[in-house]
């Protein structure tokens, strides 16, 4: 466990319970457009949320959106403005955005007591909404720990391609062994049907079972959709421009575990 995650305050259990954080091993599986369509589909569903970007170094929530927000995290991080100022609102999502800025330098590099006084802005301002969700960076390095360890639920989210598998067991494993969240669940993204979905459930599945005694409960299965890549080019979100397309359906599905915070 990290020092940072050890220091757990009553603040930090108040917003375990709506943070959703959205990671994966491998990267370029799905996360930032997942974390773009749950939101979206919260917000549909009524409910209070904000889109968070976590992954400073490659941040692409607003390049999907096609929005440019006037402030984003690397004002925060710069001193420019606070993190409630830096929030903007996609009108036609109906949900709120703290955009990261690429380029602006990883979360990684941050010194532990920057990326401590984040999280707790980021807790303070989750108190606000009904849901968070996190989108972070792949990997497993430090900022995405401290992150994951204050999120009431992990995604994981993988692909039946072998590495995005073995990446997404290790992935979990440090998550578990740290105990950095107790709710993991595996979103299968860009599966070729409900079966093939299962299929590379069942393997992760199998190898946390094995290894980890842990069987972490499938959240969903999200089919490969040609309409993801058409919103994701046109700048619109999938649930805006294609709300009947079979991975608006299955995001939508998973948003439903969601409705009502604890
Ligand atoms: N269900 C899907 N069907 C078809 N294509 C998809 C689906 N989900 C994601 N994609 C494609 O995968 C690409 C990568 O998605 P995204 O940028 O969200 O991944 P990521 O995990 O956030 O990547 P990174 O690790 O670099 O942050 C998207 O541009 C999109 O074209
Ligand atoms: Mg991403």
């Amino acid at each position: 466990m990290t020092a940072l995650s050890a220091a757990a305050s009553p603040l930090d259990a108040a917003a375990k319970r709506n943070i959703i954080a959205v990671a994966s091993g491998k990267g370029g599986v799905g996360k930032t457009w997942l974390s773009i369509t749950l939101a979206h589909a919260l917000a549909k569903a009524g409910r209070r949320t904000l889109l968070f970007d976590g992954d400073l170094g490659l941040a692409n929530v607003d390049v999907q959106l096609g929005v440019t927000p006037r402030r984003d995290l690397g004002s925060v991080l710069a001193g420019q403005a606070t993190m409630a100022q830096a929030v903007a609102r996609y009108a036609d999502g109906g949900f709120d955005i703290l955009a990261g800025r690429s380029g602006s330098g990883s979360l990684a590099s941050l010194p532990a007591a920057r990326l401590a006084g984040l999280r707790s802005d980021l807790h303070l301002l989750a108190q606000d909404y009904d849901w968070v969700v996190l989108d972070l960076g792949a990997g497993i390095e430090r900022a995405v720990r401290v992150l994951v360890g204050h999120s009431r639920t992990c995604l994981v989210v993988a692909t039946d391609e072998p590495t995005s598998i073995t990446d997404a067991y290790a992935f979990i494993k440090v998550t578990a062994l740290d105990r950095l969240s107790e709710d993991i669940r595996i979103v299968v993204n860009m599966a070729s049907g409900t079966r093939d979905g299962e299929r590379t459930y069942g393997t992760l599945r199998k190898a946390c079972r094995e290894f980890l005694k842990l069987e972490p409960p499938l959240a969903g299965i999200v089919r490969r959709d040609d309409h993801v890549k058409d919103s994701i080019r046109r700048q619109t979100s999938l649930l805006t421009r294609h709300p009947n397309s079979e991975a608006a359906l299955d995001v939508e599905a998973i948003a439903k575990q969601f409705a009502e915070p604890s």
